[in-house]
Parts: C-alpha cells; structure tokens; sequence
C-alpha cells in the first residue's frame, strides 16, 4: 500500500448521509429522482460563471482530497473535485488553470492502479501531484516509484533544496510536513529535479520546467502548517490564478442565474431552522421574491422555541411566503412502538414527503423545488461506491411522489462547503444567531431520545436540552462547539432528593468540536459550565435524576447517540 490512507471512515460516514444537519437534505435528492425531477451535472453548473478560474482536483481514493478543495477556495480560487477517470469532455467545460492529483490508498505498481487520464500531461496545464499523485507522474512520465524500506508516518522535516522554485517561494528554509506514505520514488522521471527532501525522502518535493510538481507530503492537512502556502503558490505563480472567487461574485452569479432559471415559475422549498435551508430561501427569495413558498412542517421533534424563532426570522424579518404546517400528532402517531433508529428515521422521512406533498399540492401548479444540498453531499453520494450509497439511500427511504407533481431542482449550494454557506448567509444580511446555529438532523429529537418517542420524553428532552444550550450560550461557547445537545437515555437510576428516594431518568450531555462532522471530538467544557448544566437540569427538569458527560470522539462513535 503507498499510504495509510482509506476511505473506510467516510465509507461508515455514509450510513448518515448529511454533513450539514440540515432537515433530509437527501431526502429531496431521492424526491427529485422519484418524481423525475432534473439534477443539474456538475458541468451544467459550474460552467456558469464565465471568467471563473478553476483548479480541478483528480481523487484517486484519498481521505484528504475534500480537503484538498477547501484548501484551495481558501485561497479564493474556485476548485471541484472529481473522479481521476472524468473524462475531458466534463472537465473542459470547467476551464481549468491546472490540476492537482490527490493521494489514494493504492500503489502505482499494483494491477489495476488507477492513473491520470493523458489529457492531464496533454494539455500542457500545470499539474500538481501530492504523494499518490505523485507516484503516479513519476510512473508515467518515465520514472521510477518502490515500495520504501522505511514507511513514513505522521511529522517529518522538509528541507527545501531549491528555495527559489515557485511552488516553494516564500516559505522557510526547514519546515514541519505531514507524511503518509510507503512507497517512495526512486528516480524521478527525465526533466524533474527534486526541490527539497526530508530524512527519509531525498525527493519530496520535485518539479519540471513544464510546471508539473510532485509533494510526497499533504500540503492540505493542518499538521503541515506551511501547506496552505504551497497550494497558494501552486494556484497563483504557477497556473496564473488571480484569486476571483469571492463570495460576492458568488452570490451575483447564483441570482442572476437563478432568475434565467426561473423566470416566470414558481418554487417551493422546505425550512427546517437550519443555516443551509435558510440560506437557500434566502438567496432564492432576493432573487424571485414572491415566486418562492416555503414549506415549514413542525414535526413535533424540534427544540423548544425552535418554531418561534424561525418564524420570526423568516416571515417577520424577512416577509417570505411561508406556509406552516402543524403536524405534530402525526409524526408521533407514526413514531408509535419505534425504537430502532434507522425504522425512527424512515418514518419520520415517510411522513415529511406525505406531508410535504400534501402541502406542495395545495399551492398549485409549482416547477421548481429548492434545496440545500451541501458540496460534501454531493461528493460524497458521487464518491462513496454504489454499496454506500446503497445505504444512503435505504437510510433516507422515501415514500414516492405522485408522478404528476414534476418538479425540476434547484440546489445554489451544491458546490459549497458549510463554512462558505455561512459567508453566503452573513453577506446576505441574514441574522447572525441563524447563520451559526449548530446543525440539527431531520429526525431530531427522536434521535436523542434512547427506545420510543412520546410525549413525556420529549418534553423532558427539551427541557433538558434547553438548559444545556442556554448554559453554552451563557459561557460564550456555542460558536466554538459543533453540537452541544442533550441525549434522554432509556435508562433509570436511583436518586435522593429531600428526604426522598427518586428513580429518575438518565441524561447524557454530548458536547462536539468537528470541522465537518466527519470526525469529531468531545469538547473540555469547563468544569463549572457541566457543573451548572447537571445542577440545573436535576432541579428544574423533574424526572431525570442523573447527568453524565459523554467523552468519547467520533471514531470511534457518532455524533448522534442513535
Ligand atoms: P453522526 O451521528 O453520524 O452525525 O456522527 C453526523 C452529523 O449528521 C447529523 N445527522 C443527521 N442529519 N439526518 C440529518 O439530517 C439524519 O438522519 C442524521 N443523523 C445524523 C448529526 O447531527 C451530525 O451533525
């Protein structure tokens, strides 16, 4: 194997499909194909803004390769990410500046290794090849790649031979890098020179005249702190980037591109309280106003406050058509006997369609449905193999839509990561409280309450749940935590209050730090925060008796305790 590099943990990431926690983004995927709806290709979209630089990244299978992408739009410059065997066709329409080569968890040698497409040295456009992607341009162009005596884990020292190379200008003479690899090059292709090395790597970094560089290290992940730096360098001196992709631009792009779509017909699309939804409507409201109606179903599994706070946000503040459906009764009807998560999951998805449908219906004649799809969802549905998304579809297992109802997509934010619709919604006016509450699932409280849902336990939940983000937000955490919620287990335990024995529930408090949900660990809230949380919730949420902190990170847990 040329790296420890696998995809195992975004593969068990699958099984919950969404990053963004916002309400069933893939839900409306799935509708969408039942009811025939059109799902814009990645061509058709990103080809939309004219002068658009664009930096394509090829994933031959590495972890980091999302990663690799964000990097660069930190930079300002617009990057995709697609499969290494896209073929030219799709990725002419994107105008590429240049290509990186991500790393994978295969070795060059193997039967079967995945290579980069010729057009790659075709075309005659910089190329950038970070450890795997390295391995393979030293194969193809002529070079020589071995399994390395010595793997090459975690920290190294990168010492620059060739300081004056643009891929490495600006940086310090001896810099800390990231390594994962096994397989080395043992001699580089004709025309290289190797531009720095570490101990056990005499060519880490090489590069032609040709402007086609290869790292052996991950520039992209936050153990190489100059990394950032080398990706800028790679964007701006070698393929010429100036740096255009501003979130204005972006938002100018996506009305305007909006409206052509539109034009005469109407939208609907579903608010769940979440930024992604919200942002949506948002930028799809300033772009058609009144052609937009919002659907709210209220499916008696929010938090406490959540439905008045939307409303005052969205209809209040900014006067969108919303239509409000109550349909609490009816989901917890369904919710009935159901303890498995996965069977909470499916009926809640069921009675969303049935309920949305129902609503959808009444509007009249609608062309369009807006949704919130995330740029991790996509990639992830695109990246994850059949057997995954296998799951992801039995996971969000929806009820179908009468075939009538046809309805064509809309999806601004299908090429964005979560911080970038966050900038989208600051630039767009939105409330700040809005544009940085933490994600919140589909399926809500009912996956934060351990055995069946009912009534009572929900609304021991939310009072629990209630004190905890009050407490976070009264310490000025909230922005620095990715979730911060309250778990009502299924389990009772003795008690003393007064004089009084209790036999009370168990609460469990789950506090997270993650840049995307994918990994994540449990936050060191400080002592005094849990031990006002525990103080307050036994007293003022009569019938739970106990809290626990949960400290576990994610692997080897989820976010979600069900
Ligand atoms: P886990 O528990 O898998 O959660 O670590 C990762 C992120 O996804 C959210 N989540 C969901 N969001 N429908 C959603 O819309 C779901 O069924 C679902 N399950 C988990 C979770 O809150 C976290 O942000």
């Amino acid at each position: 194997m040329a790296s420890s590099e696998s995809k195992q943990d975004m593969k068990a990431d699958a099984r919950r499909v969404t990053t963004s926690g916002d309400i069933e983004v893939s839900t409306y995927l799935e509708i969408a194909k039942k009811i025939g709806g059109e799902q814009p290709t990645v061509a058709k979209e990103a080809v939309g803004g004219a002068e658009r630089e664009t930096i394509v990244v090829l994933d031959f299978g590495s972890q980091y390769s999302l990663l690799i992408t964000r990097r660069i739009r930190e930079c300002q410059v617009y990057c995709e990410l697609v499969p290494y065997d896209t073929p030219w066709e799709k990725i002419a329409l994107l105008k590429p500046k240049g290509f990186i080569l991500s790393g994978g968890p295969a070795s060059v040698y193997q039967p079967g290794a995945p290579l980069a497409p010729a057009y790659i040295y075709e075309s005659h456009l910089p190329v950038l090849g970070i450890c795997y992607g390295m391995q393979a341009i030293t194969k193809q162009l002529g070079g020589q790649v071995t399994a390395g005596t010595k793997q090459e884990y975690g920290h190294a020292i990168l010492h620059l031979s060739e300081p004056d190379s643009p891929l490495l200008a600006g940086l310090d003479d001896a810099l800390p890098v990231w390594m994962s690899h096994g397989d080395k090059i043992e001699a580089m292709p004709p025309g290289f020179r190797a531009l720095a090395y570490t101990e056990n790597s005499p060519v880490a970094v090489m590069g032609n005249e040709e402007g086609i560089y290869g790292l052996q290290f991950h520039p992209e992940v936050a153990h190489t702190p100059q990394g950032k730096a080398i990706l800028k360098n790679f964007a701006y001196r070698i393929c010429g980037c100036q740096g255009n992709w501003t979130i204005g631009n972006l938002i100018s792009e996506s009305l305007s591109r909006i409206k052509e779509r539109v034009g005469k017909g109407k939208v609907i699309s579903a608010l769940s309280g979440g930024v992604d939804s919200a942002v949506v409507a948002t930028l799809i409201y300033q772009a058609i106003g009144d052609q937009l109606t919002c659907i709210y179903v209220n499916n008696g599994l929010l938090r406490r406050e959540e439905v008045e706070r939307t409303f005052k946000v969205f209809r209040e503040n900014l006067g969108m058509n919303i239509i409000y459906v109550d349909a609490n009764e009816r989901f917890l009807k369904r919710l009935e006997g159901v303890i498995d998560p996965e069977m909470k999951r499916k009926v809640i998805g069921e009675e969303f369609i049935r309920v949305f449908e129902e609503e959808a219906n009444k509007i009249g004649k609608v062309d369009f449905l807006a949704q919130g799809t995330l740029y991790p969802d996509v990639i992830e549905s695109a990246a994850s193999g059949s057997t995954a998304s296998a799951k992801i579809k039995t996971h969000h297992n929806v009820g179908g839509l009468p075939a009538k109802m046809r309805l064509s997509l809309i999806e601004p934010l299908r090429y964005l990561f979560k911080d970038e619709v966050r900038q989208v919604g600051l630039e767009l006016g939105m409330p700040e409280e809005m544009v940085w509450r933490q994600p919140f699932p589909g399926p809500g409280l009912a996956i934060r309450i351990i055995g069946e849902v009912t009534n009572e336990k929900l609304e021991l939940l939310r009072s629990a749940d209630f004190i905890v983000m009050n407490e976070i937000k009264k310490a000025k955490l909230y922005n620095q935590l990715w979730q911060t919620f309250a778990v009502l287990t299924d389990v009772k335990s003795v008690g003393v209050m007064g004089d009084y024995r209790t036999y009370g529930y168990l609460v469990a408090i789950r506090a997270v730090t993650s840049e995307d949900a994918m990994t994540a660990d449990w936050a060191r809230l400080p002592y005094d925060v849990l031990a006002r949380i525990s103080s307050r919730i036994v007293n003022e949420a009569p019938g739970i008796n106990r809290v626990v902190y949960d400290i576990t990170s994610k692997p080897p847990s989820t976010i979600e305790w069900e």
